[in-house]
C-alpha cells in the first residue's frame, strides 16, 4: 500500500504523515510537497518518507508523483475561487491518470447543505471528486482550536475577548485529532464514498472563554459587539480590510450557526474520545 499526502509540509499534512508513520512502516508513506528541497522534506527524507513535488498549480508534477500510488490525500487550499477549483481539477485529473484508487479530501463541516461562507468552495471541490468516479472520502474538518492563537494571545496581554458571533456555537476540533482521524481512514478499510463531519463539542464564544479562563487561571471578559462595531475594531488595529472582511464574515456565520453540528464521527474514526477545547488549550498554552 501506498499513500501519499499532498501539503505534507503544512500544519495538517505534516501531522497526517506523522501520524501515518506511528502506524505503518516508512515504506508505505509518501510525502507531498511544493518544494523539495525544504528543511521539512529533509526532515521526511531523513525518516525514510519519500518526497515528491506536488504543485496542484503544476499538473504534470502531481501526474508524475500519484504514479503507484493507491490513496491521495489531498488538502484544500484557501484562496481565490478560480484558481482554487483548477488546482483541484489538476489534482483529481491527476489521480485518474495515474489511477489512483482513493482520494481523501479535507472539507468543510456540512459542505454538501451549508450556507457558511467557507462552505461552497468544498462543495464544488467535493462534486469535482464525486463526478471523477474516483473512490472518495471527505473529512469535513470544523474549526481549528489553533485558529484562535492569536486572539488567545491578545487576550492574556489583557485585551478582552470580542465577539459578534452572538450564541452561535462552533465545534472546535484540535488539528493533531484531525490529522489522526484522517490517517485512520487512509489506512482502514470500508471508507469508500463517506463524507466523515469531523466536529468537537459545540461551544460558545462564553464557553469558550471560560474554558481558556480554567486553563490559564485568568479572568478575561467577552465582549459582545455588533458586527459592524467587531470590524471598526479590527480596522483600528490595523489589519487589512480583506482580513477584516473574512473575520466578520466568519462571526456572522458562526451566530447564524455555520459551524455548529449536531452530529460528529470523530470518535468513531479515532477510537477513543476527542480532545476536548479544555485539554487542547491545556497542550497548546503549556
Ligand atoms: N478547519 C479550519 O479551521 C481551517 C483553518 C485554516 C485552514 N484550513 C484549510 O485546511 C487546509 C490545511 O490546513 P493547514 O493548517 O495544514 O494549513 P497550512 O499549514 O497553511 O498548509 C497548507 C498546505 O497546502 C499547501 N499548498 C498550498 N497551495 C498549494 C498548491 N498550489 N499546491 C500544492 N500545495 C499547496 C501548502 O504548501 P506550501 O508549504 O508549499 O505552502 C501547505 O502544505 C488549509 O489549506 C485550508 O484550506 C482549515
Amino acid at each position: 500500500m501506498k499513500i501519499l499526502v499532498t501539503g505534507a509540509s503544512g500544519k495538517l499534512g505534516s501531522k497526517i504523515v506523522e501520524s501515518l508513520a506511528e502506524k505503518v512502516p516508512a515504506s508505505y508513506i509518501l510525502a507531498g510537497v511544493r518544494d523539495t528541497q525544504s528543511e521539512r522534506a529533509a526532515v521526511f527524507a531523513g525518516q525514510g518518507i519519500e518526497v515528491r513535488e506536488t504543485d496542484f498549480d503544476k499538473k504534470d508534477t502531481l501526474v508524475q508523483a500519484f504514479q503507484g500510488i493507491d490513496r491521495v490525500f489531498i488538502v484544500s487550499t484557501f484562496g481565490e475561487a478560480e484558481a482554487s477549483i483548477r488546482q483541484q481539477t489538476n489534482a483529481v485529473e491527476a489521480a485518474l491518470e495515474a489511477g489512483v484508487a482513493q482520494i481523501v479530501y479535507s472539507s468543510a463541516p456540512r459542505a454538501d447543505v451549508s450556507e457558511f461562507f467557507l462552505a461552497g468552495i468544498h462543495r464544488v471541490r467535493e462534486e469535482i471528486i464525486k463526478a471523477s468516479g474516483i473512490s472518495y472520502v471527505f473529512v469535513r474538518n470544523n474549526w481549528y482550536v489553533e485558529n484562535e492563537l492569536g486572539t488567545i494571545q491578545q487576550s492574556l496581554n489583557g485585551a478582552p475577548w470580542v465577539t459578534s458571533a452572538g450564541m452561535g456555537q462552533v465545534g472546535w476540533v484540535y488539528r493533531p485529532d484531525l490529522a489522526e482521524a484522517t490517517a485512520n481512514v487512509l489506512i482502514g478499510k470500508g471508507h469508500e464514498h463517506t463524507a466523515y463531519e469531523l466536529s468537537g463539542q459545540n461551544l460558545t464564544q462564553q464557553q469558550f472563554v471560560d474554558a481558556l479562563n480554567e486553563v490559564t487561571g485568568k479572568d478575561i471578559p467577552l465582549l459582545p459587539v455588533d458586527d459592524a462595531t467587531y470590524g471598526e475594531m479590527l480596522s483600528g488595529a490595523g489589519l487589512p480590510e480583506d482580513l477584516v472582511t473574512m473575520l466578520v464574515m466568519t462571526q456572522q456565520g458562526i451566530r447564524e450557526g455555520g459551524l455548529e453540528n449536531a452530529h460528529s464521527d470523530l470518535e468513531l474514526l479515532l477510537g477513543r474520545k476527542p480532545t476536548s477545547v479544555k485539554e487542547a488549550l491545556q497542550q497548546l498554552l503549556s
